[in-house]
């Protein structure tokens, strides 16, 4: 019998570097361990060295990094045996129907689940340390994926000072380096943070009890990470209270009146734009963040007289991590040279922060955000322009005009005016820039153009006649 002892549960170099070894080994002769678990009982034996290549298809390393993070104490023994058969058989892994191969697969998939979930369900709290910002969340994933998701978690975040402790292993990102350390208690995570309270106002105000799917909710956030999501305290009694609060949203004429208010602006208030920015980055308040590459947060100085709000970010905004730097973003430069209004001297924005699209072969196609998105999304706009205090907020397009007034608004009817806002600024309502790109009739386009110009140009004397004190 030989006995194979790899460093951790998820040792994909270990594995690699024993199987070459292991090359005419039968694979029902080898037994594999983790370091730790029992590794005295049957000692170290290494792998042979000089092997015969193996034959390896593409596709195998990338199952076998996924399948070897699950907790299936048979997973080695499993690819192992994969390895040896697939040097008879290089095309075995594209047989659906083998014992196998079906076995692998499911393996794979519940690790796939789990990097999901993980993705999905991590949360991080603020726990300020000696040099500073630095957040920190508890996750007890199923199975070994913390290295795994490593990658995305310091991509997404890369910009934040952060700890992921697990059960298994924990990862922490100080801004230039990744760094693995044992395993955590739960003890050793924080509990809570300030805006815990408000994220659970926050829940209870987006939740619709008239779109209540109980099986389809538990199906998307099961039971067992609600342990460790701030909001999902409050589920068990919005449920219960569904029915009555659809009945009475129906007796109002489909309001719901007995939602709680959620007051972003009394949180989120005090903070700075930069500050605001650093949370948005890990922003899951609807899931667009999820196929999404980053949150496109709002830019400009903060003492801009001028909120300039779009709908969403596009696939070049997406990328480059910045609003309107597309080609909505060159139209909206040219007017507003043209209006007399400096852009560098303006706050931009969107009224959605990530890019909602729709993947067709290789290019992403922009999709409109929906109602919850946007509501979802009001929490960021709410705070940045308590933050801000702009004398003065343009709508740009429907969406935006959505967001900012809470009700459907129709351009025509409301553009190129001001109207009184309850904190003392002005809204201004105008047409979205993508939607003059989208005239295909070119007299309309350039007379749409003009009007365009024209609302900003309204904009441009408000603001000088606001700066000489008006
Ligand atoms: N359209 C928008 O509404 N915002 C952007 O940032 C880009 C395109």
């Amino acid at each position: 019998m030989t006995v194979v002892t790899l460093a951790a549960p998820d040792d994909f170099d270990g594995f690699r570097a024993a199987v070459r070894g292991l090359v005419g080994t039968p694979p029902a002769a080898v037994t594999w361990q983790v370091a730790g678990d029992d590794a005295g009982l049957f000692g170290d034996a290494a792998p042979a060295g000089d092997a015969p290549p193996l034959r390896v298809p593409k596709a195998f390393p990338d199952l076998a990094r996924r399948v070897i993070c699950h907790r299936d104490p048979e997973r080695f023994a499993l690819l192992h045996q994969a390895l040896a058969g697939l040097q008879a058989r290089p095309k075995l892994l594209d047989d659906a129907a083998d014992p196998l191969v079906r076995r692998l697969d499911m393996l794979d998939k519940a690790v796939r689940r789990d990097v999901h979930k993980m993705r999905a369900y991590v949360r991080f709290r603020e726990v300020p340390d000696a040099e500073g910002e630095h957040y920190a969340a508890w996750f007890e994933p199923a199975h070994f994926i913390v290295r795994l998701n490593a990658g995305f978690f310091v991509r997404r975040f890369a910009s934040m000072r952060f700890s992921i402790l697990t059960p298994d292993l924990c990862l922490h990102w100080d801004g230039i380096g990744a760094e693995f350390t044992p395993g955590a208690s739960k003890a050793d995570a924080p509990d809570g943070d300030p805006l815990e309270a408000t994220w659970k106002t926050y829940y209870a105000s987006i939740f619709n009890p008239a779109r209540l799917k109980i099986a389809s909710m538990q199906g998307h956030m099961p039971k067992k990470y609600w342990k460790n999501l701030p909001e999902a305290e409050l589920i068990p009694d919005l449920i219960a209270g569904a029915g009555e609060r659809t009945r009475a949203m129906i007796a109002a004429g489909g309001a719901d009146t007995s939602a709680p208010v959620a007051e972003a602006p009394a949180v989120a208030g005090p903070k700075s734009l930069a500050a605001l920015k650093a949370e948005a980055l890990g922003c899951q308040r609807c899931p667009l963040w999820a196929p999404a590459t980053q949150t496109v947060f709002g830019e400009g100085p903060a003492d801009a007289l001028v909120m300039l709000v779009g709908e969403q970010p596009g696939d070049q905004e997406d990328l480059a991590g910045r609003p309107f730097v597309g080609p909505a973003g060159q139209l909206l430069d040219a007017a507003l040279a043209e209006a007399g209004i400096d852009r560098t001297r303006a706050y931009v924005t969107n009224a959605v922060k990530h890019f909602k699209f729709e993947p067709r072969g290789k290019r992403r196609i922009h999709a409109k955000p929906e109602l919850p998105e946007i509501d979802a999304c009001r929490w960021w706009l709410d705070a940045e322009r308590a933050a801000l205090k702009p004398r003065i907020v343009v709508a740009l397009g429907a969406t935006a005009a959505r967001a900012l007034t809470g009700r459907a608004v129709t351009i025509g009817r409301e553009r190129g005016r001001a109207i009184a806002q309850p904190d003392g600024s002005e809204l201004w309502i105008t047409a979205h820039p993508s939607f003059l790109l989208r005239l295909p009739d070119r007299a309309a386009a350039a007379a749409e153009r003009m009007r365009f110009v024209a609302d900003l140009a309204a904009v441009a004397a408000r603001v000088t006649a606001i700066a000489q004190g008006a």
